[in-house]
């Protein structure tokens, strides 16, 4: 009896092919598609993936629990690689990774496949997720292994074993898309000396073209969690795309950067993540506020870690679970709201508020109020560079 391989798909040329791929290599092929907002047509890629020779084709819907378990786990961190990128493909991989074991044990599958290059970190995540949750399944990596070259090849294999595929003209980027963000690279993109076309844009409005006019958010947060917007209570998706739309609209959250991949090249990526650009900005002003000096500090030098454990496959690890102890301990004080302008693709915060305020007015005024006693600076300004005295 053939070997059942649960295959990541998401019907695109790679994995259409992958389906055909495998069966030529004896295994029984059901596809596993993990809704993370790709904002993709599952239902035609699901009939696609069947008409390819599938068994079956698994649609899960994962936006809620990727939102509120992953995106919001990493806004709470601050969590942000290189301190540009805000992780969205990367907070996708275990949570689908996760989807697919979970389904391969109740089909009782021998196999795990992913349509991912041998060059990327996105390999690297699938993998550590399988290995830690599944150890005992094979994987396969097609497109790592196949012959097919270039997307020319694969076309050429496509028709020839009638493959359905989109219209065959030349892919401009590789996009990765989901709630949290999109990522794109390739094509013109890959000379860091040129600059995005306009092309290159898909959910993030050219600076230019953004209004005149600027427009206000509020966010209000509860434990570091965004739950209501301008005052209304907001289901996390909901809130996520409507932060999308608005912050897409007036250019927010576009990044261009070089960034270094755990594989040790250096990729030039786009990244686009107008809702996460927002929320960022907000919640950073809201823990401004609330936490005290320490804890805020101690914290802010752990969000570069926790960005490099989401980057480099390892969410389901002890130390990534030890942080988000810690940050959940952190994330107590941190309810109120913070308005925000949006205006040519800049977030600026404009007021906070919160019942755990550490800002004293009588300590900080420069007014009448004033109960700071400053006679004890002299004393304390001693004491503070005595070490250090000739
Ligand atoms: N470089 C980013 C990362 O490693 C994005 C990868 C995007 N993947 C893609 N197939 N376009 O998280």
């Amino acid at each position: 009896m053939a070997k059942k391989i649960v295959l990541a798909y998401s019907g695109g040329l790679d994995t259409s092919v992958a389906i055909k791929w495998l069966m030529e290599r004896g295994f029984e092929v059901i596809c596993y598609m993990g809704d993370v907002g790709q904002g993709a047509d599952t239902e035609t890629s699901r009939a696609r993936a069947l008409e390819i020779g599938a068994k079956e084709c698994m649609v899960e819907d994962l936006k809620k629990s990727f939102i509120e378990g992953y995106a919001f786990r990493a806004l709470k961190a601050g969590a942000l690689y290189q301190g540009k990128y805000n992780l969205a493909t990367a907070l996708s991989r275990p949570i689908i990774a996760e989807g697919m074991v979970n389904f391969a044990k109740k089909i009782n599958a021998g196999a795990l496949a992913h349509g991912c290059t041998g060059k990327g970190n996105d390999q690297v995540r699938f993998e550590s997720t399988f290995a830690i949750m599944a150890p005992g399944l094979e994987v396969m990596a097609p497109v790592r292994e196949w012959e097919l070259k270039t997307r020319e090849d694969e076309i050429d294999y496509a028709q020839k074993h009638a493959i359905p595929i989109e219209q065959t003209k030349e892919k401009l980027y590789s996009i990765d898309r989901n709630a949290w963000g999109v990522s794109v690279e390739g094509g013109s993109l890959e000379d860091p000396q040129s600059e995005p076309s306009p092309d290159s844009f898909v959910i993030v409005s050219p600076v230019e073209d953004a209004p005149q006019k600027s427009e206000s958010v509020t966010v209000t947060f509860k434990k570091g969690v965004p739950v209501c917007l301008n005052g209304k209570k907001t289901s996390s998706v909901k809130l996520v795309e409507t932060l999308n739309e608005v912050g897409g609209k007036h250019g927010i959250g576009r990044v261009d950067m070089i960034e270094d991949r755990l594989v040790g090249i250096k990729s030039r990526e786009v990244y686009e993540a107008p809702a996460s650009s927002i929320l960022y900005a907000a919640h950073t002003a809201l823990e401004e506020l609330v936490l005290d000096r320490d804890t805020r500090k101690l914290k802010e030098s752990l969000a570069a870690r926790y960005a490099e454990l989401v980057y480099n496959g390892l969410w389901f690890t002890p130390l990534k679970e030890a942080l988000d102890a810690f940050v959940d301990k952190t994330q107590e004080p941190v309810s109120g709201e913070v308005k925000v302008k949006l205006h040519k693709g800049k977030v600026t915060v404009c007021s906070r508020k919160s019942k755990a305020s550490r800002y004293k007015m009588k300590l900080a005024t420069y007014g009448k109020a004033d109960e700071f006693d400053q006679s004890l600076a002299k004393g304390f300004i001693d004491l503070w560079v005595l070490p250090f005295k000739k």
